[in-house]
């Protein structure tokens, strides 16, 4: 359970997945540390934390860069006490072939969404380990465990996350430490990444539905941050895409090949004039949510369910008990 005034850090707080998790921790009365870079966003995302009931910090930052980080971390803790919570959420991406991106739009959206995520676990253990208490989430994706075409640095950058994750929570449990570390394996989500994400693709990009709102990620860290949860997997599509990357990759392959760039596009032309955010902030406040809350979901039943793991499980095993009793009465 949440304790009252916990003290949290939200990277890529300025807009999607993470502002809708700075108003969800801020409905508890948390004390959030908001990391981005756009200012706009920043600010309103403090504004909605306190209307939510809590209170705010605005840090201004990149978290490709291990020394900003680890500074706002000394931050947050003068000014609003020990981190209970951290949560890596920042990305940025770039839609396109391969070939078609150039090495340093690669290696900085691997900086970003691959060394952002390690740099802000790097800053938190380092306060919570010699505590021994704490809680970070890993917000990754379907894409963790499965490769899609036009999308390769963000592929291999979340795969990384997931893999890294790993591996400190291993060092973890080898300490017998109290620290936890939680990964959310999230499908595609109607975010601000659509309206910023640098693109090569001749119509506005999509996430691949179907599409859940950020609410339901939000709720999924919110979840996470306070529960024993390893990992929790949010809606179908993430569950189906895993499965089948164990079953038969190949197929997959096949699949994605030739849905996969459709399936990532809209009809709509692109805004000539758009910017994006690759390698400076679109700095303007759009809110959590992209241009597709018309075909969004807000509830993802497979996740409802995950998040009721032990009723579901006891459920389970009070009909199995059930049955095991009526069995050995009738062959009394
Ligand atoms: N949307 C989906 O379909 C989907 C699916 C699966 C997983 N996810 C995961 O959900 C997380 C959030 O994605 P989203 O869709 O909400 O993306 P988003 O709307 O583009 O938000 C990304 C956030 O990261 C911040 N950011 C970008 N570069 C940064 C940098 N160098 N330093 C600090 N902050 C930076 C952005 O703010 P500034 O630009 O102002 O810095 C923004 O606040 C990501 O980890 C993503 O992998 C999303």
């Amino acid at each position: 359970m949440p304790r009252p005034g916990e003290v949290v850090v939200i990277t890529g707080a300025s807009g999607g997945i993470g502002r809708a998790a700075a108003r969800r921790f801020g409905a508890d009365g948390a004390r959030v540390g908001l990391i981005a870079r756009g200012r706009r966003g920043l600010e309103s995302a403090a504004r909605e934390v306190e209307r939510a009931g809590g209170q705010a910090l605005v840090l201004p930052l990149d978290v490709a860069d291990d020394k900003q980080v680890e500074a706002a971390a000394a931050s947050v803790e003068d000014a609003l006490g020990p981190i209970d919570v951290w949560v890596n959420d920042a990305m940025v991406t770039v839609y396109a072939e391969f070939l078609d991106i150039e090495p340093e739009e690669f290696r900085r959206a691997t900086e970003v969404t691959y060394l952002g995520m390690v740099w802000g676990t790097r800053a938190a253990l380092k306060h919570m380990v010699p505590r021994d208490r704490g809680s970070i989430v890993q917000v990754c994706s379907a894409m963790s465990y499965r490769g899609i075409p036009l999308q390769s640095p963000y592929s291999g950058a979340k795969a990384a996350c997931k893999n890294f994750t790993e591996s400190v929570i291993t060092e973890l449990l080898h300490h017998k430490s109290k620290v936890r570390l939680s990964m959310i394996q999230l499908p595609g989500v109607n975010t601000t990444q659509f309206t910023w994400g640098r693109t090569r693709l001749p119509k506005q990009t999509m996430p691949v539905p179907p599409i859940y709102q950020p609410e339901i990620a939000a709720d999924a860290i919110h979840h996470a941050a306070h529960h024993k949860r390893r990992q929790i997997y949010v809606g179908i599509p993430t569950v189906m895409n895993i499965v089948c990357e164990r079953v038969a990759p190949w197929l997959l392959d096949h699949y994605l090949a030739r849905t996969g760039f459709g399936s990532q596009m809209t009809d709509q032309d692109l805004d000539p004039r758009a910017h994006d955010n690759l390698f400076e902030p679109v700095d303007e406040d759009r809110g959590a949510h992209g241009p597709f809350d018309g075909q969004a979901h807000s509830v993802s039943p497979l996740y409802e369910l995950a998040k009721r793991r032990g009723v579901v499980l006891a459920g389970l095993g009070a009909a199995v008990a059930g049955a095991a009793a009526a069995t050995i009465r009738s062959g009394d």
